[in-house]
């Protein structure tokens, strides 16, 4: 037998393979080609395969009752024990941004009051040359922990900064929802005429000049819109069902894929979901996965929203922020912030020649 030469293609050779003397092994060849490529469609394929009539027929069930539900299982009716309702009142707002906040961690909530959470217009400032044409102001919203002394701490703070709305709930990861519903609902009550809202996790830094530029390029949707880091592709979608901080029980999400939604580090909404959210989360299973409810199950999935994709935002998969390539690059927003990043970055932000371009002498000297 002759040796097999893949790039060597002759009249009546297929890689090289005499056809009329081996029928039987070029059969065998494109036997094995055609397995090879089933096999790995299969694989590949694995969470794309098509859903029986059943599956269809279920999933269109449970949004049924999704979109049309009955009975309020989770009211929203925790107190506000602190409240600032003087927030939208007294300034008027475009923009409200909403940190959720954990009790203890002043030096972060210091750190955005310091640096982003100044950025507004009437405060005449400035980010990448960009000014701010809007006023916007920023609330922490934070639970209660189980310590006094830190209660204590943070209604001292409160005193100072009057900036924060604290809740009646445990501020744990698994009530993150809860809280970001809450928060929702003090708009409702408290600031029914902002244009936008944004939420923001304390670990980001959001550029709010870059954000208001793009969304004013933006023609509103009439059933609302959320802006961010879009998650749309399987990967992302899929329900973890482990016991993990992201797990989810079949009771809290019965579904083995969310629908797409933006990411929670940080996303905007425009003001007409926030009163739907408010109203459908309560007949809804409580799911903690807060991103996830808000943005993709009662926003998008359920009232129609659109999902908008903006340039340089924040997700998870963020890698160390790096101040001055945040400024150059004209990033939006980035996560994994700690407050002396913060720092350096609003440093970046304000002079960026003398913090990020080398010195003229430096220059000279090399
Ligand atoms: C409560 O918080 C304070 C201040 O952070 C700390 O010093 C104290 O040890 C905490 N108490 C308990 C019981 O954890
Ligand atoms: C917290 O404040 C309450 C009411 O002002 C007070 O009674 C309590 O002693 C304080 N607790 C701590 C640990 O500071
Ligand atoms: C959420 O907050 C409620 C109200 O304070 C509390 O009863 C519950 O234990 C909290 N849940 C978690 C998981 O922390
Ligand atoms: C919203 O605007 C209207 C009309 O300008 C005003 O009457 C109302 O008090 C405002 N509401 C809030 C919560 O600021
Ligand atoms: C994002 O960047 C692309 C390419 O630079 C640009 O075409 C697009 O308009 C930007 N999107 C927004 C919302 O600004
Ligand atoms: C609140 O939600 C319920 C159930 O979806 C719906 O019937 C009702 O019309 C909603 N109310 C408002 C004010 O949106
Ligand atoms: C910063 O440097 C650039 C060129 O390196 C220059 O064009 C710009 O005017 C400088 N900005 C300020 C505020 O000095």
């Amino acid at each position: 037998m002759k040796i097999v030469q893949f790039h060597n293609m002759k009249n009546n050779t297929i890689c090289a393979i005499p056809w009329r003397s081996n029928k039987l092994l070029y059969c065998a060849y494109v036997l094995a080609v055609f397995w090879f490529f089933m096999y790995n469609m299969e694989y590949s394929s694995h969470t794309y395969t098509k859903q029986t009539a059943e599956e269809v027929q279920r999933e269109t069930s449970i949004w049924k009752y999704y979109s049309l539900p009955k009975n309020v299982v989770n009211p929203i009716n925790g107190k506000f024990l602190i409240m600032n309702t003087y927030i939208c009142e007294r300034d008027d707002p475009y923009m409200l941004v909403i940190v959720p906040s954990k009790p203890d961690h002043i030096r972060i909530r210091n750190a955005i009051r310091k640096t982003y959470g100044t950025l507004s217009r009437d405060k005449n400032s400035y980010a990448n040359n960009l000014k701010i044409e809007h006023i916007v102001r920023i609330i922490f919203v934070i639970g209660k922990s189980n310590n006094n002394s830190i209660d204590n701490a943070t209604d001292t703070e409160n005193d100072i900064f009057k900036d924060i709305l604290k809740v009646d709930m445990i501020d744990s990861y698994q009530n993150l929802t809860r809280k970001m519903l809450h928060a929702f609902k003090w708009i409702n009550l408290y600031c029914a005429n902002v244009t936008y809202i944004l939420k923001a996790d304390e670990d980001v830094f959001v550029n709010i000049a870059m954000l208001l530029k793009q969304l004013k390029q933006n023609k509103p949707y009439y059933k609302g819109n959320i802006f961010g880091h879009i998650f749309n592709t399987d990967d992302h979608l899929q329900v973890q069902r482990e016991n993990t901080k992201w797990g989810v029980k079949f009771n809290e999400y019965p579904l083995d894929k969310y629908p797409s939604y933006a990411q929670g580090t940080s996303y905007t909404l425009t003001r007409n979901l926030i009163d739907k959210i408010v109203n459908t989360s309560q007949f809804l299973p409580y799911l903690h996965i807060e991103d996830v409810f808000i943005t993709g199950i009662i926003s998008n999935k359920i009232h129609g929203a659109q999902l908008v994709q903006l340039n340089g935002t924040s997700n998870w998969g963020d890698s160390k922020p790096v101040p001055c390539y945040f400024v150059q690059s004209g990033r939006t927003a980035q996560t994994l912030m700690t407050h002396k990043l913060m720092y350096a970055t609003w440093q970046a932000m304000q002079s960026y020649n003398e913090t990020c371009q080398p010195k003229e002498s430096q220059i000279a000297a090399r």
